[in-house]
């Protein structure tokens, strides 16, 4: 017999800088659909994922949990792990970038493409996202054009590697190519990306230390991003004393991502490959976000869904079935409570769990629970069910899930109309009891073996139920079952039944608000557990960098907005306006103001949040009109060293701000960004200027303020809340 032909998947390595959420769940779940079907289909089949826990933005974030940075990443990476094993995904193996082995692997990775005179060193200064971990082109001070986020500028002396070298190979590779990078518009923009131009990409930084260092030349690290792709083949063992793996299943059959990072995987990856002298992968797929509250679900909006609680109300194959049904693959697609659980009611509760558990218990009914013998089968069922099984199987393949679902939900359709129509259960007229068993066993027969068609297709899908169904139907482990071949007749008469039990009880009328409490349950007990060091509340308030939203990272309730937004109070967020001595020493908090940083906020003293009552309530919190503004004008103050004169608009009034961030901001740059005020805050008059309100900022080490901001373009005026 031929070896078993083989099949390599892989899903992004996640960034350990905040918790999963069902954006990350659902690349994973759609990898592991497609590993499952093609173990059943045969295939010697790999899947791996992990996590990227490199950069920059790691090393911040561990900086504000306040622990170590491979502290930090393990608890986090924990976390990931634990919950696909809670999900039951199969992957074959999980890699982390901290890992020796992978650490090994990428530095001979580097320095093969050194040697290959890929890799040369040289400087560079310009304009880093580190939310992005990348070099962006933009004027100093400019926000990032991906994200909306404020840009760094770095100066450094770096390694490079010859991106421009590639361009037209990689042209020449995408047009012999066309199944290399799916769907049509992601390849679309990717070739406009390359013909547009390459430039050297430095892929060495000096700047962070939390990174793999270039062999012999350890101040810089490697850059996190050849890091993370490196993995897909570090994980199979290049570079190792045993490259067996790396032999057998690389180049990967398939490689499932997300669109946002369509560029690093279509674009470097496979420069890096071909600089290496290795083959590139088949075939890489982005599919679209999932949007919750009609935006990208992500940690650093803070609007995610954990899929904890959905495994908690309606368990793992409802969720997966729900992500892979409602959204189109390749398109953005929205989550809501609501749709998750009409999905759940109409097609899982009344669709399939409702035919099965109604044909099995009109079989242990009629027939004691042995499958009964068909003298015929019904023309519509038997005929159609190959057509069913092609349809499924060419949908799937070409990554068509919603519509593979669509189409077996109609062989449930047209299966639950046949049992209706033919009412087994009824009795007909005159038929004697011997014609009224033939006509029930042919019936029945023909239902049951539909479901156990339907159950070997939807297996991959949703195995808890596929696996349930397949043990009450008498055909044990579906896991042990060959799912190839599968044929009109495959149940054999005779079979008896397992112990019956409900698939998919109704969903409880209180399923939705239930999930959304429990949301907000853990949106609370993450917000209790925080470290309430000092530490850890100004690097919390350091995180605003990355926008306000990051600064409730971990949840998504009102509460844990509160909780950062008073942590700020009680650390100095960084008043815009300076407060003048005299009302610095009227406010109440017992946290003592940083001798040189004059703004314990105004707003801290109309709270009057103090340390032994800190908290507040939602009341308390509706006080303070926080409000999204656009700076119009903004200039120095004379002979005030740290204060700007700003204008902003508020969409229905102009209001002039008085704010202490002349070391951090030239008046240049902050023209036309969009800030958060408070915009209730009583007026004052500093240096002979009425300044009326004040702008939220974020307060570094060394007490340099950062502007809180957006990352979507919000409208200006908006509340805050
Ligand atoms: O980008 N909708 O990691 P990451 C759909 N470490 N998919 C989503 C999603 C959403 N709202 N949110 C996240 C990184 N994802 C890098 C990758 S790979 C060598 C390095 C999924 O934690 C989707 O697959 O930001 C997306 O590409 C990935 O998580 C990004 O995860
Ligand atoms: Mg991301």
């Amino acid at each position: 017999m031929p070896d078993p032909e083989k099949f390599y998947l892989t899903t992004p390595i996640y960034y350990v800088n905040a918790r999963p959420h069902i954006g990350h769940a659902y690349t994973t779940i759609v990898a592991d659909a497609v590993a499952r079907r093609k173990r059943a289909l045969g295939f010697d089949t790999w899947f791996l994922t992990g996590t990227d826990e490199h950069g920059q933005k790691i090393e911040r974030s561990a900086k504000a949990a306040g622990i170590e940075p491979q502290e930090f990443t393990d608890r986090v990476a924990a976390e990931f792990r634990g919950l696909w094993d809670c999900m039951g995904l199969t992957y074959d193996d999980f890699i982390r970038t901290t890992e020796p082995r992978h650490k090994e692997s990428v530095q001979k990775f580097f320095t093969l493409l050194k040697e290959r005179g890929y890799i040369y060193k040289g400087s560079y200064t310009g304009q880093y996202c580190v939310f992005d971990e990348a070099y962006v082109d933009v004027a100093p001070g400019a926000p990032c054009p991906d994200c909306g986020r404020p840009t760094e500028t770095i100066s450094e002396e770096n390694y490079f590697f010859k991106l421009s070298a590639f361009e037209r190979k990689l042209l020449e590779f995408y047009e012999a190519n066309p199944e290399f990078i799916r769907p049509e518009t992601r390849r679309n923009e990717v070739i406009s990306f390359v013909r547009s131009g390459l430039k050297d990409l430095s892929v060495s930084r000096t700047s962070i230390k939390w990174g793999i260092p270039v062999p012999s030349d350890e101040k810089h690290v490697i850059y996190v991003w050849l890091d993370a792709l490196s993995n897909y083949i570090t994980a199979l063992g290049y570079g190792s004393n045993d490259p067996s793996k790396f032999e057998k299943y690389w180049p990967a059959d398939l490689q499932i991502i997300g669109k946002e990072i369509s560029r690093f995987h279509c674009v470097y990856w496979p420069a890096f490959l071909m600089a290496a002298g290795l083959p590139l992968p088949k075939s890489i797929v982005a599919h679209g976000w999932l949007l919750f509250e009609e935006s990208k679900m992500s940690k650093s909006r803070g609007n995610i869904v954990r899929a904890e609680t959905i495994l908690e109300v309606l368990g793992a194959d409802a969720l997966r079935y729900f992500l892979l049904r409602e959204i189109v693959f390749g398109n953005d697609g929205s989550f809501s409570f609501d749709a998750l659980v009409q999905r759940y009611n109409s097609d899982l509760a009344n669709g399939y769990g409702n035919l099965a558990s109604r044909t099995l218990a009109m079989i242990q009914k009629y027939f004691d629970g042995v499958i009964p013998e068909a003298a015929a089968c019904d023309v519509g069922i038997c005929q159609d069910a190959p057509s069913y099984i092609a349809t499924f199987g060419k949908e799937f393949e070409a990554l068509n899930f919603s519509k593979a679902l669509e189409s077996l939900w109609g062989l449930i359709g047209n299966v639950d109309g046949f049992l209706t129509a033919r009412a087994p259960w009824k009795a007909h007229g005159d038929v004697s009891e011997n014609d009224m068993r033939l006509f029930r066993a042919d019936v029945l027969y023909t239902a049951a073996e539909a479901i156990r068609i339907i159950t070997a297709l939807v297996y991959p899908v949703m195995p808890d139920a596929a696996a349930k169904v397949w043990s009450q139907l008498g055909l044990g482990d579906i896991k042990k079952a060959d799912l190839k071949n599968l044929t009109w007749g495959g149940l054999k008469a005779g079979t008896k039944l397992g112990e019956l039990g409900p698939v998919f009880p109704r969903a409880e009328k209180d399923a939705i608000t239930r999930m959304q409490d429990i949301e907000q349950q853990n949106a609370k007990a993450t917000e209790a557990t925080q470290p309430t060091t000092p530490e850890h509340h100004t690097s919390k308030l350091e995180s605003i960098v990355d926008g306000l939203a990051v600064a409730i990272s971990e949840s998504t309730s009102e509460s844990s907005a509160v909780a950062a937004f008073t942590d700020a109070i009680r650390n100095d967020i960084h008043a815009g306006s300076q407060t003048p001595p005299a009302a610095a020493e009227t406010q109440t908090t017992a946290v003592p103001a940083p001798a040189e940083t004059s703004g314990i906020a105004a707003a801290a003293g109309q709270a009057a949040v103090s340390q032994e009552n800190a908290k507040i309530t939602i009341d308390d919190f509706a006080k303070v009109e926080l409000r999204v503004a656009q700076i119009k004008v903004a200039e120095r103050v004379p002979k005030a060293d740290k204060l700007l004169r700003l204008e902003v608009d508020l969409g229905y009034e102009t209001r002039q701000i008085l704010a202490g961030i002349a070391e951090a901001y030239t008046p240049e740059s902050l023209i036309g960004r969009k800030v958060v005020i408070v915009a209730n805050l009583a007026p004052r008059k500093l240096r002979g200027l009425e300044s009326n309100g004040m702008i939220v900022a974020a307060s570094l080490g060394d007490g340099k303020p950062v502007l809180a901001g957006f990352l979507e373009d919000i409208e200006i005026g908006a509340r805050l809340k």
